[in-house]
Formats: structure tokens, sequence, C-alpha cells
């Protein structure tokens, strides 16, 4: 199925990514139906694409006349059987496999045969998602829209077990018509590509806190200052290629060995729980938030990401 045979798009799920998703997608051209539940969860899935839009025509990223363009492309809906007139289906409904299971056995009957069913699933493996689709199982295929999906560019494409090649290219070229930066990956694992690299930092990060190695304040300024700052630029195998591999290989046998190599969650993360501190929502963590706002923390990074949506499309 070639990309420009999508020429409508659904949207299951009104939380917090099914909207932003929806927004991108009716930006870049397409019309796209929304589904909720009910009546309340649907109201829900409107506000947060008109907030979304409304932040994005309020910083300049989007014209006025493009957001009415925008919104005129966009229907609701909260009847599943719906989702049988798109070419594309963008599953984003609660992380529950048994739930989006039932969702795509159904999909798989109630699509015609090229429909792309993809989910946005964070850590669920598309190929046990897929596990009851009983017609096309090769049109399924995970989406994974990195939050918030309309500032984030990348778009994790997750090749399931069943999914065939054609689904995975038209897919991608479909996100790329969208703005999206979509990644491929080839094997349908835990954490799929982004979040194995970012599992690989975190766990560092709370190894350096735990053995008192630096403060939470010290490993943020390292990466917010440091590593970070140079990643949208100079990824991290263009740096091995840049210093050289034979280097690679002398930093790598010195620094591994001292590396935190647990595959168990961190003892610090571990021990905190345990005493009621969850993070923000509970107002303590690695951070005092009783003190500290979430919400500004949240929308700092939402006004630089913002810039970075509109530098990108100059
Ligand atoms: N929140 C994030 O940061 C984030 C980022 C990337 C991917 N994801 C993934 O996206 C998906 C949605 O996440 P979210 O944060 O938007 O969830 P959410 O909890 O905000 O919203 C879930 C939505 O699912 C709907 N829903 C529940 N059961 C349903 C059913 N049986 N049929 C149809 N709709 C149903 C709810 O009405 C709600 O609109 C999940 O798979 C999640 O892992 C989340």
């Amino acid at each position: 199925m070639e990309a420009d045979r999508i020429s409508s798009v659904a949207v299951i799920g009104t939380g917090q990514m099914g909207p932003g998703i929806a927004l991108v997608i009716n930006l870049a051209g397409w019309p796209v139906t929304l589904i909720g539940i009910s009546p309340e969860e649907t109201a829900r899935g409107v506000q947060g694409y008109q907030a979304a839009l409304n932040f994005l025509v309020e910083h300049e990223a989007v014209t006025p006349a493009e957001a009415d363009l925008a919104i005129a492309r966009l229907r609701t809906s909260m009847d599943i059987d719906d989702a049988r007139f798109a070419d594309l289906v963008v599953e984003a409904i609660v992380e529950h496999l048994p739930t989006k299971q039932t969702l795509f056995q159904k999909l798989d009957v109630l699509c015609p045969a090229a429909t792309i069913i993809a989910s946005n699933t964070s850590g669920l493996r598309i190929s046990d998602i897929a596990a009851l689709m009983e017609c096309h199982p090769e049109r399924a295929v995970t989406t994974h829209f990195w939050n918030p999906g309309h500032l984030m560019p990348l778009v994790e494409v997750i090749q399931g077990e069943k999914t065939s090649d054609e689904t995975v290219r038209a897919t991608s070229d479909f996100l790329k018509r969208c703005g999206k930066k979509p990644v491929i990956g080839r094997k349908d694992l835990p954490g799929q590509i982004c979040n194995r690299l970012f599992q690989a930092v975190i766990r560092e990060a709370i190894y350096l806190v735990q053995e008192d190695i630096a403060t939470a304040e010290d490993v943020e300024t390292a990466i917010k200052a440091g590593m970070g700052l140079r990643f949208p630029v100079y990824g991290p195998l263009e740096h091995l290629d840049a210093v050289g591999l034979d280097l690679a290989i002398a930093v790598q046998s010195s620094v591994l060995p001292s590396l935190c190599n647990s595959t168990e969650p961190g003892a610090l993360l571990k021990q905190y729980v345990d005493q009621g501190k969850l993070g923000a929502k509970t107002g303590l963590g690695f951070y005092n938030w009783q003190v500290r706002s979430v919400d500004e923390l949240r929308r700092s990074r939402d006004l630089f990401l913002v810039e970075r949506l509109k530098e990108g499309r100059k």
C-alpha cells in the first residue's frame, strides 16, 4: 500500500496521546476521525486537541488560518465501527494488553484488508497485541509517537513477527509526510529503540546518585549542559567515528567494567518507593516537588520543543 493511498485516518483514544496524534495528521492535510468511548471522553479529547493547537498558534508554530483548516478536517465519533472508513487506524487507548488485543481483533474483522492498523503502545509488543488477528495480521504495526505527540518529531515504527515490510514502509512514508521523523525497529523488543537507549542512561543516572558519586542536580547538569546538548546534531555513533574507533575501544575497556549492569530496577528507586516517595505525585522523589512545580518543568520542555519545531520547518 502506497503512502498516498492513505487518504483518511481514524485515531482511537482521547486521553493524553490520541488528540495530539490526530492534530499532527490534520495539520499535515488529512482528515481524521477521533474516536472516544463516551461523550465525556470524546469531549476530553477535543479539549486536549484544542489546547495543543492553541499552544502551537500562541507560539507561532501554526498560523490561525492553518489552525482553522486543521479543525475543519477533524471529526469525532463514539462508534469504533467508524474506523472502517479509514486507510490508517491509530490506536491510542489504555496500555493494557487484553484490551488492545480485543480492539485489534475487532478492527481486523471490521476494516478492509488494505487498512493499516497501528498501535501507539509504549511498552507492549505489537506481535502480542496482534495475536488474535486472524484475517490480516501483516497490517499491524507499532507507531510509537513520543509525548507530547504534537511537539516531538520521533515516531518509532516497530515491525512485529507478522508485520509485512510493505506495512512498515507505507506507515513510515506516511509519517514522514506528516512531518515526523520515523525510525524503524526490525525486532519487536521491549523498549523499542529509544526507550532502550533512555533506560541505559536512566540506570546509570540512578546508580551515580545511589553510590554517592554525584548529586541528582549534577547528573542532570552533566546531561543538560554536556551530552544532551550535542545530541541534536551529533549522535553517539557519529561521535565514535569522529574520535576514532580504536579510541572508543580504549575508553570502553576502562569505563564499562565500572558501570551499573544490573538487570533489576535501581536499588535507590526501590528504596524511595518503599518510603512512599513516588516523585512529583507524592511531593518527594529525587527532588522536593513541594517547592518545585512539575507543571512548570513540563511547560519549559514544551517551550523548548516548540522552538525546535519552528526551526525544523525553516
Ligand atoms: N502518556 C504518554 O506519555 C505516552 C507516550 C507514548 C505512548 N503512550 C501510549 O499511548 C497509549 C495511550 O496512552 P495515554 O497516555 O493517551 O492514555 P490515557 O490513559 O490518557 O487515555 C487512554 C484512553 O483510552 C480510552 N479507552 C480505554 N479503554 C478503551 C477501550 N476499551 N476502547 C477504546 N478506548 C478505550 C480512554 O477512554 C482514554 O481516552 C498507551 O498505549 C500508552 O502506553 C503514552
